[in-house]
């Protein structure tokens, strides 16, 4: 069995530091909340924290448009705060990761205000600026990700820039070489201060096709999605290696690249030891309702059987090369327990059914704030309580499809990325113990018994149920290398597979519907329950939601 890294033995925190722990009553989180929260987290097993970003920034996309890569924000603190949760993580064995967004900056980056004030200035050519269409009309029918045109006006410069996600966002032109040492070097000042590692943001749509044509409408706006046009373009790769090179080479970090649009198929380019990244985080098992693309209005049925064989391929994509970043959450994401598990599910076992798999599979993985605590989806009245730019994009383009107003808002029940971003549930107090001022977006109303105190002295809470799972897996050669094989494939109930070892085999299975079901493997008469989300297990039934982990020694 060949020797792991530290971050193939440990889990992953991904911390959304604006709705972590506010400690001054601004409203917003903070630092300095991180840290205090490090004694928690390692208590939970964690081995690093993936901080979204914290630069500073107008705050339009919640800190994804970035104005200075290389400083901190100051509603999350200073860069002495920064440097002390480093040293604060370190001495806990919990290294800080970073979200390198490097596909576009803020429209307030000096970059872009420089760029933007002629055609024949030094940064001219630092962001993607095309002529209009002779009658002045956008040079591409392209739709951006948060809806509307890709493509924005700019009276002072008299050209079109190009922005892939909000009009605040300006694609940075990877073509120029002192653009790329410009990012390089913003990624190399992280590295001396000593981060873990790098979450690499939007990554697939840094290059760009060498014509700018239009494409197929795919709405009724007479748009394409800007991810079909441009997603992935070939020569990609090259701008990658460089950034290895640059970058990532001769330290010991982990690189996990946001890839939406390379699939399974691909990995084997962008993982491992003829790729550019440790891990890949390929959205083929969580985009299982939108395979159509990012549209909300048009959400598809998915079935079981497709999960399983989603995540069997990245499995098997990164078996020999490459890791895999195990997740069902993050920031962009509705909270998984609503996503995966049939309406009227109970949280509790429905947060562990999924931890369970999560805790269990093969890679490293990644807990988002607050899916140990079994938190849920949020669903607000009105639009206009909704802070996250996406829904408002997906709301408007709903409404353009010819959906009632009541329908628009029930896709962004379903697919809010707020739902992730309600503040963290601490405890039963005011806002959840998040805040002593005003939360800068509500808290989630189950609160009251959905928090970190009251599940930390809950033997059966989801909290508790993460940390025995966790320390499980951290102990485990097992879970930690062991292969994994696919088990009753074509069940629509029950998600199954086994990790094996040389002398060992573990069996995971779960049922994901609210029957209660029968399975019969033979394994059965030789293996033994070691694990499950309910105190014991009947041989050969789960109950509604149960998740159960077999052992058999060779
Ligand atoms: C990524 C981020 C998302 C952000 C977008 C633009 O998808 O995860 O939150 O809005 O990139 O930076």
């Amino acid at each position: 069995m060949k020797n792991l890294k530290w971050w193939q033995k440990t889990a992953v925190y991904q911390i959304y530091p604006k709705s972590f722990l506010d400690t001054t009553g601004s409203g917003t989180g903070d630092l300095r909340g991180i840290t205090d929260k490090l004694d928690y987290l390692q208590k939970l097993g964690i081995g690093a924290v993936w901080l979204t970003p914290i630069y500073p920034s107008p705050q339009i996309d919640n800190g994804y448009d970035i104005s200075d890569y290389t400083a901190i924000d100051k509603n999350f603190g200073t860069m002495k705060d920064f440097e002390n949760l480093v040293a604060e993580g370190k001495r806990r064995n919990i290294r800080v990761v970073m979200d390198l967004v490097f596909n576009h900056s803020s429209d307030k980056h000096a970059w872009f205000i420089e760029s933007k004030s002629s055609k024949n200035n030094p940064k001219a050519d630092w962001y993607i600026w095309r002529d209009a269409k002779a009658d002045g009309s956008p040079p591409t029918n392209w739709r951006g990700i948060f809806g509307g045109s890709v493509w924005q006006w700019c009276e002072e410069r008299g050209q079109y820039y190009l922005h892939t996600f909000a009009v605040e966002q300006p694609d940075l032109n990877w073509e120029n070489p002192k653009v790329r040492q410009a990012l390089f070097d913003a990624a190399n000042f992280w590295l001396e201060k000593g981060v873990g590692g790098f979450r690499i943001d939007a990554i697939t749509y840094i290059k760009k096709p060498a014509e700018f044509l239009d494409g197929e409408p795919d709405g009724k706006d007479g748009m394409v999605s800007v991810h079909t046009m441009t997603a992935n373009t070939d020569g990609i790769l090259d701008f990658l290696h460089e950034f290895k090179r640059e970058v990532f080479d001769g330290h010991d970090i982990f690189t996990v690249g946001e890839a939406n649009g390379v699939d399974a198929e691909d990995l084997q380019k962008w993982v491992g030891s003829d790729g550019v990244f440790d891990m890949l985080f390929e959205f083929s098992h969580v985009n299982l309702s939108l395979k159509g693309g990012e549209i909300w209005c048009r959400p598809t049925k998915w079935k079981l059987t497709e999960l399983k064989q989603a995540i069997a391929n990245s499995q098997a994509a990164t078996k020999n090369n490459g890791w895999y970043p195990i997740f069902f959450e993050n920031h962009d994401k509705p909270r998984s327990i609503n996503y995966f598990l049939p309406k009227g599910a109970d949280s509790v076992k429905a947060a562990k059914a999924l931890g369970t798999i999560l805790l269990t599979m093969r890679g490293t993985p990644f807990i988002f704030e607050g899916q140990e605590l079994g938190m849920s989806n949020v669903a607000w009245n009105s639009i206009d309580a909704y802070d996250d730019i996406q829904s408002h994009g997906q709301y408007e383009l709903a409404l353009n499809e010819g959906f009632s107003k009541e329908q628009a808002l029930e896709f962004v029940h379903f697919f809010s990325r707020d739902n992730a971003r309600t503040p963290m549930q601490w405890s039963a107090d005011a806002n959840a113990g998040f805040t002593a001022g005003k939360s800068w977006l509500p808290v989630n109303e189950n609160y009251k018994t959905c928090n970190a105190e009251v599940e930390d002295v809950d033997e059966n809470s989801v909290l508790n149920y993460f940390r025995k799972l966790n320390n499980l897996r951290q102990n485990n050669e097992t879970l930690l290398n062991g292969d994994y094989e696919e088990l009753l494939k074509d069940d629509e109930k029950i998600f199954a597979f086994v990790r094996s070892a040389e002398n060992k085999k573990i069996y995971v299975l779960v049922n994901f519907t609210l029957d209660e079901v029968k399975f019969s493997p033979e394994f059965l008469s030789r293996a033994k329950f070691i694990f499950g989300s309910f105190e014991n297990n009947v041989a050969g039934t789960l109950r509604p939601l149960e998740a159960v982990v077999y052992e058999e020694m060779k």
